[in-house]
């Protein structure tokens, strides 16, 4: 088993269609089976609230998206499968992550830019309209995905940005505390089929063209009976290309089924008959499901239970690595003394530092961490000489002082003690590194 972690969040806004179907869902239950990898699949449902004022739909969407997932094949044992809002660690990360991520970065994000771009084209202020949590998006985004250290995240092209600024935060609050996280990667999705929708714009529910994944058969049936297609006669001979039945057909045939209908478009097909075997092949895929899920929609103790489940699975990973963070940030227990492991944190380390003088002598001195002077050498006749007096005083210490008497001194009002400590912190350090 490697330890590849694999994370999808899905926001539940809507209705799950068939767009969601063909471009998300279905591959994502796919890759779910694949063995060796660790998935997490989730309802970003505080995502939705940036979007959603209804408390209804959210709910309600919450049910519908979780009955499809699990209704296409997606196994809460196999995964992680859990509700966003049932692990109050994701927004307490949210927070750490925003004190390491600058401003400017949210700024360019692509749905904030958009809307203030929109604003400004209407000669309306710059943020009108536009939320904090909208602005926020990409961190919360960031916490979502760094909480359980995924490797892989599966995104569409216009998500990428989001997975880059994740990775952006993971390497900001790594170099400020120490290495916590993975730098995520996107996993860009490709080859998944965009849907065309009823008026054959890309199936989405901002252009109110979708067909719901689970309609009633009849309902299915009438939605694609309603599918645009050009005013051909049937005996005309129709063209493949930039036909929304055709495409919707696609996503769901063999490569046989779509040659066959390919050269039925050829002869001229009418477009009745077409949509009709657009509709059984369709409903062929669909109809077992669609009696999961309408099972576990008039069940939902059945999806509650799951994800109540699923929260204590997510929050065995989310509530120790947290308590793990807060520590690193320094919100600790107060009776606990204050250490810091070189695992965690670079601390900040006393130096030698060797330097030529105009007398062409060389010198080195040894700073404290902050910066103080402790110990300043007379001049040597080579940097090789000058080195093996480090070398001494890394070996012996303060004992050194002795066997390096007229070569190196103290400085003034620094005690042994303090020269010992500061070659004590050195040699710790070094011990942790080779440690590693
Ligand atoms: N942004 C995704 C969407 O628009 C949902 C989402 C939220 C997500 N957090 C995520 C996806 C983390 C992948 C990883 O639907």
């Amino acid at each position: 088993m490697s330890n590849e972690r694999f994370l999808t969040g899905i926001t539940p806004s809507g209705t799950p269609h068939l767009g969601n179907y063909v471009g998300s869902i279905r591959p994502s239950v796919a890759a779910s089976l694949r063995l060796g990898v660790q998935s997490f699949y989730f309802l970003a449902d505080y995502h939705a609230l940036i979007k959603v004022d209804d408390p209804a739909r959210i709910q309600r969407s919450s049910l519908e998206i979780a009955a499809s997932w699990l209704a296409c094949g997606l196994d809460p044992d196999e995964v992680v499968f859990y509700r966003q809002s049932d692990v109050p660690e994701i927004p307490e990360l949210t927070w750490f992550l925003s004190c390491v991520l600058g401003k400017g970065v949210l700024n360019r994000a692509h749905a904030y830019k958009a809307a203030v771009d929109k604003n400004n084209a209407a000669g309306l202020d710059a943020d009108a309209d536009v939320n904090v949590g909208l602005f926020m998006y990409p961190v919360l985004m960031g916490a979502d995905i760094l909480m359980f250290n995924a490797h892989q995240v599966p995104v569409g092209r216009d998500q990428v940005q989001h997975i880059e600024m994740a990775r952006d935060m993971a390497n900001s609050f790594n170099h400020r505390y120490g290495v916590h996280f993975v730098a995520p990667e996107a996993a860009i999705e490709d080859n998944v089929a965009t849907l065309p929708g009823l008026d054959g714009r890309k199936m989405s529910k901002s252009y109110d063209n979708t067909i719901p994944l689970f309609a009633p058969r009849d309902q299915l049936q009438k939605l694609i009976s309603g599918i645009v297609t050009d005013s051909k006669a049937p005996g005309e001979p129709k063209s493949v290309d930039g036909s929304a039945l055709f495409q919707i057909y696609q996503a769901f045939a063999s490569a046989d089924e779509t040659k066959n209908l390919r050269q039925a478009y050829a002869n001229g097909i009418g477009w009745g008959e077409a949509k009709q075997t657009v509709f059984e092949r369709i409903d062929q895929e669909l109809a077992p499901m669609r009696a999961a899920y309408e099972a576990l929609m008039n069940n939902p103790g059945k999806i509650e239970a799951i994800f109540q489940v699923g929260a204590v699975k997510a929050r065995a990973i989310a509530t120790p690595f947290m308590a793990e963070l807060r520590h690193a940030v320094g919100l600790r227990d107060l009776r606990v003394q204050a250490t810091q492991t070189a695992r965690t944190v670079k601390l900040a380390l006393p130096v030698f530092k060797q330097y030529r003088e105009t007398d062409g002598h060389f010198y080195f001195k040894l700073q404290s961490a902050e910066g103080k002077l402790l110990l300043q050498s007379n001049g040597f006749a080579s940097p090789k000489v000058a080195g093996q007096s480090i070398a001494t005083l890394q070996a012996e210490g303060a004992s050194a002082l002795a066997t390096l008497a007229g070569q190196v001194q103290l400085a003034k009002g620094v005690s042994s003690d303090e020269l010992e400590s500061a070659v004590q912190a050195l040699r710790e350090a070094r011990a942790e590194s080779n440690g590693k």
